[in-house]
């Protein structure tokens, strides 16, 4: 849990089919309520990332509207807008963008769709049915992921951004419009000299988020 951060700068050798197919079964262990398991999981590689990284970049480039399956969340309020401020402070002061410096800013927020240049993402999809309770189970299995490649050593970073064109990830991976797509995660081995992975996030305090009742 402590080893894993986003990533956000990768090196783009690829991860070896065993390797992949070990961290992938290894995160089929999410819970998930009355054990539904209703994430379906769709990874590129290869030529598949590549074409699926061009036309998403290319999408997001344009300036088009999103189309997400799931309407995006507007402002933060309170805390949560400081939350969020927090980390992209981090993000910016370990890449040395400017705050006004918006075309720096949009750069970015581009390389999200291009996987930072990792060679493989993965696109959490869930039935059009499910609802917020197998969200939820959508997000432990994205994190028994997460775990599961920091465990052999790779990065990874969820990015609702991977989300926002839902219609170009269906397109490129011929996915049923009964299935509808949460957020994608890119992952690989860390490029440990892009200054994106120096920055760090912090947490609220423990009391203030859990509160313990004898
Ligand atoms: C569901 C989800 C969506 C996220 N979307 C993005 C994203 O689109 N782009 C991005 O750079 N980071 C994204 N993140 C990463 C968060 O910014 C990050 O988890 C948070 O700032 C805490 O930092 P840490 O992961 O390094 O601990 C996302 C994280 C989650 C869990």
């Amino acid at each position: 849990m402590h080893e894993r951060r986003s990533v956000r700068g990768f090196d783009q050798s690829p991860v070896d089919p065993a390797t992949l197919q070990s961290i992938f079964a290894t995160a089929q262990q999410a819970p998930s309520n009355c054990n539904v398991q209703p994430w379906v999981v769709h990874v590129v590689s290869g030529d598949s990332a590549e074409r699926m990284r061009t036309a998403l970049y290319d999408r997001a480039k344009s300036g088009a509207q999103p189309s997400p399956d799931f309407p995006l969340t507007g402002g933060y309020p309170g805390e949560y807008r400081v939350r969020q401020i927090g980390a992209a402070k981090a993000l910016f002061a370990a890449t040395g963008v400017a705050r006004e410096d918006v075309a720096a800013r949009t750069d970015s927020f581009l390389r999200n769709f291009r996987f930072f240049d990792a060679p493989h993402a993965a696109f959490i999809f869930m039935p059009r049915w499910a609802g917020m309770r197998e969200a939820a189970d959508c997000g432990m299995y994205a994190q028994s992921l997460m775990l599961a490649i920091t465990a052999q050593g790779l990065g990874s970073c969820a990015q609702g951004a991977l989300s926002h064109y839902a219609d170009v990830v269906r397109d490129q991976l011929a996915v049923p419009e009964d299935m509808l797509l949460l957020f994608g995660l890119s992952f690989g081995y860390e490029d440990t000299t892009h200054p994106a992975n120096a920055a760090r996030t912090v947490r609220a305090t423990l009391d203030q988020a859990t509160i313990f009742h004898d």
